[in-house]
């Protein structure tokens, strides 16, 4: 019999301050300046978190997030310590082995106030836009595009975070400049087109479609600009098999669509509680988030 890990739906780590609890992540401080974050299987769905929870996913989530760091910290610096390590933080075996592979240690940063979207595809939300108003976010694109088409150029739509239990909402590169001045709000967009770009690219040599992904960024003390957070993940992005991608037809997919299109065959009203999840949904969103690690990091 296979050794399967048991699923984490809320870590417990009774000598550290909890600070919070997000949708997926478990924050805890270590001293002023660093923090351990815990990415539990916690599944979100339309702003829901959902009451079951999705085994390894969490595991998932940061190694793939961890690859992404590490392939772009020449282009912006990210906030993964060395040190102190997970054994310095979490002395107890059985504790660190719980969390392996899902805690890591951070700088605590000054998370910037604006999610940074860049989109590659015409899908979602920007597809909608697009139908109403042959524009994204008020950024205007040419007549006549189809579902899932590539966009001429890959174009950055800020925007704002929401409270817990709220969405976030779509703003325009001027308002993300009134948030955090105009130094820093170019910079964020001119960093993430370029992330972006250069994550697409490999991904796609990998089998896999980038269609659109959010970036989350916090200043230091210094206020220099780091990419924090998660990144590139199939819960952040929207991940497409090449062999399987057609115009004007809306993708299968290596990410939470999965879920999304399972939840929107239930009468659910998308408010909390969440419905609970049939054992093959939940297993079956396990291996695309799997599947997407395999593609893009190997085994
Ligand atoms: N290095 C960091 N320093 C400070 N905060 C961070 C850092 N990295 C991530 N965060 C914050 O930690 C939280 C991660 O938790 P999670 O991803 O579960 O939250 P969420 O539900 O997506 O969003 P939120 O809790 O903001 O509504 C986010 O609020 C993120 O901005
Ligand atoms: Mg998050």
């Amino acid at each position: 019999m296979m050794n399967v890990p048991a699923a984490l739906y809320e870590s417990s780590i009774p000598h550290l301050q909890l600070l919070g609890r997000g949708k997926v992540r478990d924050m805890y401080a270590i001293d002023d300046k660093h923090l351990l974050i815990v990415t539990t299987d916690r599944m979100s769905a339309f702003d829901v978190i959902l009451p079951d929870p999705i085994p390894g996913k969490g595991r998932v989530l940061t190694r793939v997030s961890n690859f992404w760091f590490g392939m772009m910290k020449d282009t912006i610096p990210n906030h993964l310590c060395t040190e102190p390590t997970l054994n310095d933080v979490i002395p107890d075996p059985q504790l660190r082995e719980q969390l392996a592979g899902r805690a890591i240690v951070v700088k605590r940063l000054k998370p910037l106030p604006v999610e940074a979207i860049v989109r590659g595809y015409l899908i979602g939300s920007g597809w909608k836009d697009y139908q109403n108003s042959g524009a994204i976010c008020g950024i205007s694109l040419p007549a006549g595009l189809q579902l899932a088409q590539q966009l001429p150029t890959a174009i950055y739509t800020p925007s704002s975070k929401a409270e817990m239990g709220t969405h976030d909402e779509n703003i325009s590169f001027e308002a993300s400049v009134a948030l955090m001045g105009r130094e820093i709000a170019e910079k964020v967009r001119d960093v993430s087109l370029e992330i972006y770009s250069k994550a697409a690219e490999y991904a796609r040599s990998r089998g896999i479609i980038i269609a659109d992904t959010k970036f989350e960024f916090g200043l230091d003390d210094d206020g220099v600009l780091h990419l924090i957070d998660e990144v590139l993940t199939p819960d952040s992005s929207r991940f497409w098999p090449v062999e399987q991608y057609q115009v004007g037809v809306s993708p299968p997919s290596f990410d939470k669509q999965y879920l999304r299109d399972y939840l929107e065959t239930l009468d659910w009203n998308k408010t909390a509680p969440g419905p609970r999840l049939p054992e093959e949904v939940s297993r079956k969103c396990g291996e695309k988030y799997r599947e997407a690690e395999l593609k893009l990091v190997g085994d």
